[in-house]
């Protein structure tokens, strides 16, 4: 007998065909959200999921599933997924590094011109009709060649992003818990700074760092007040690491220009202050979404899931035991 597994969420028809080859699946192909009593029920009687960051693994969820074995994410980020119960329940976790560094390196682009440049505003004005002719000092903005781009966390990701960065011959500084490799910081022509000397001198301010306790809110009302009053936040890392209402106050009072933003705190209902500013660029968590890379990430989620039940050693997990 195959052993049983759950897809959580719609993904991609050649993934499920891949998987009945190893496995039964039962598929979410309908995409509606599981809440965690039906995930708890729906998971009872499987040996792995498939899985993603709007599914909560925890204790209390783990105690209900005795026969799971893995639990394999759709993402990189994993503070969906209780390590250390899933450790204590002899559950195998694995996320999905390195096959979206690139697609989300370029959407962290897309957030930094959209917002320097005010585009979500100028199109709104364009579309309401309100565009009467050329002016001089129309929606200026704020220059990106030249500027200094500072970047919290230079992990694969951070990376990305500061190689984009020699296009625009930016200077580039960032922070990071640990120095990354002289090798690494050469590559990226960017130079270590203490937090506050990047949060004072950076035009432009990235976050790309994982989201646990040590990270919630590492951008709060005192570090936005160390920004200059001209530069922008951007985050596509994962809500939570930035305080959300902080933000809109910021915005609001003009202690930074703007933001570009990915990712909120209380995803998908995020604070609606957001939506009365005109200086935000807004999305909806698609950092990763282009075709080819969703598409490598439901796969490495689904070859991890393949090898945790059938070798027991997926190729990306988070807590050997
Ligand atoms: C997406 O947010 C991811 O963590 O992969």
């Amino acid at each position: 007998m195959k052993p049983k597994v759950l897809v959580t969420r719609e993904v991609f028809e050649d993934i499920l065909d891949y998987l009945s080859r190893y496995f039964e699946v039962t598929s979410n192909q309908s995409d509606i959200p599981i809440n965690a009593e039906t995930l708890a029920s729906k998971l009872a009687d499987k040996q792995g999921a498939m899985i993603t960051l709007t599914d909560r693994i925890d204790t209390s969820l783990l105690t209900r599933c005795p026969n799971l074995k893995a639990v394999c994410n759709i993402a990189v980020g994993y503070n969906n997924i209780d390590i250390d119960a899933c450790t204590k329940a002899k559950v195998m976790a694995t996320n999905t590094p390195g096959v979206l560094d690139d697609t989300t390196g370029d959407f962290t682009w897309t957030l930094i011109l959209a917002t320097a440049r005010r585009l979500s505003e100028a199109e709104d004005y364009l579309r309401a009709g309100q565009w009467d002719g050329w002016k001089l000092k129309q929606f200026l903005g704020l220059d990106i060649h030249h500027a200094t781009l500072g970047i919290f966390g230079l992990g694969r990701i951070g990376q990305v992003v500061a190689h984009r960065a020699i296009g625009f011959e930016m200077k580039v500084i960032y922070h990071d818990v640990m120095r990354a490799s002289p090798e690494v910081e050469k590559a990226c022509r960017a130079t270590f700074v203490t937090k506050e000397e990047l949060l004072s001198q950076a035009d432009i301010v990235t976050i790309h760092v994982p989201y646990f306790s040590a990270t919630h809110h590492l951008i709060g009302k005192a570090e936005l007040k160390q920004m200059k009053s001209t530069s922008i936040l951007i985050n596509a890392s994962r809500g939570g690491v930035v305080d959300d209402a902080a933000l809109i106050e910021a915005l609001h009072s003009g202690t930074i220009a703007g933001a570009g933003l990915d990712v909120f705190e209380n995803e998908p209902k995020f604070n609606p202050g957001f939506l009365d500013l005109k200086n935000v660029v807004l999305a909806p968590h698609i950092a990763s979404s282009s075709q080819a890379t969703r598409h490598k990430m439901a796969m490495l989620a689904a070859e991890n899931l393949v090898a945790a039940l059938t070798t027991g050693k997926p190729p990306n997990l988070l807590n050997p035991f």
